[in-house]
């Protein structure tokens, strides 16, 4: 079975960079990852320089809305093949990993059968991966109810700030409350002034209790690459947030 990293944090923080990055440095190694956007705000793409078609979010629309249209089903076809063969269509496949965004769930129809379906459709693609990096909102929502796997390691990202901190705080309790009872759990604060953790930040890293794992910092390289609609994790690889990324990656119990 693969391993299941999951990277939660406040919005803004640098989650779907680190995740960018740890997605190439996993890659890099020869495993094979299936990374899932599982922020309704979808930009891992963008990160990874990939383009999308479409996102699970409109295929489980459109299949709602055929369902309540009473539309028939393509000949030769049970309505769980055709489900499952529509939503195949979100999942883009690149030569060494490949990405399902999972976009946004408009409406307040009932989605529980095509969950139920991605659920097990996620189950049985997942053996075929090494690693499942999942890029999340604050909320864990995907992985809370059950549509994505359980996690075996838990990245909470923050930026360089005491809100960041506390918000990550609140992310840690939820997963404690969800049970959701990672092996591991890793505090990576990003965008650290000259790379330098401030005495502050230390302090409410300690009052939270949050298990720090690597400081990043703020590199203005990786900032430059965003604000040119380039893919960040294209920077180079002696790039320090691009190091530190790495750096991290050998400190997570990954078997194999
Ligand atoms: N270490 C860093 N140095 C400079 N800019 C960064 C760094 N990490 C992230 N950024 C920038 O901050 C912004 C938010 O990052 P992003 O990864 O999209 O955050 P999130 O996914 O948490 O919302 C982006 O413009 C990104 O390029
Ligand atoms: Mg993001």
């Amino acid at each position: 079975m693969p391993i299941v990293i999951a990277v939660a944090g406040k919005g803004g923080t640098g989650k779907t960079t680190v995740c960018g990055m740890l997605i190439r440095a996993l890659t890099a190694t020869g495993k094979r990852v299936l990374a899932v956007d599982a922020d309704p705000n979808s930009n891992l793409n963008e990160v990874l320089g990939v383009d999308i078609e479409t996102t699970l979010g409109e295929i489980r629309e459109q299949l709602a809305q055929k369902e309540l249209n009473g539309d028939p089903i393509p000949a030769g076809m049970t309505k769980q093949e055709y489900a499952e063969f529509m939503m195949s269509g979100a999942l883009t496949e690149r030569d060494d990993y490949d990405l399902l965004v999972m976009g946004r769930t408009q409406g307040a129809g009932c989605y529980c059968y095509v969950n139920g379906l991605l659920t097990a459709q996620i189950g049985r693609y997942g053996a075929n991966y090494d690693y499942i990096v999942v890029d999340n909102e604050a909320g864990l929502e995907h992985i809370s109810r059950g549509v994505l796997p359980k996690i075996d390691i838990l990245l909470l990202v923050s930026d360089s700030s005491r809100r960041g901190i506390q918000a990550v705080g609140r992310v840690s309790k939820m997963v404690d409350e969800l049970k959701l009872n990672p092996k591991f759990t890793g505090l990576i604060v990003n965008r650290a002034r000259d790379g330098v953790l401030d005495d502050g930040i230390r302090e409410e890293i300690g009052l939270q209790g949050l298990p720090l794992l690597q400081v990043l910092p703020q590199d203005e390289t990786v900032y430059r690459f965003d604000a040119d609609g380039k893919p960040s994790s294209d920077v180079d690889a002696s790039n320090p947030v691009k190091q530190g990324v790495s750096e991290l990656l050998a400190k997570l119990p990954l078997a194999g």
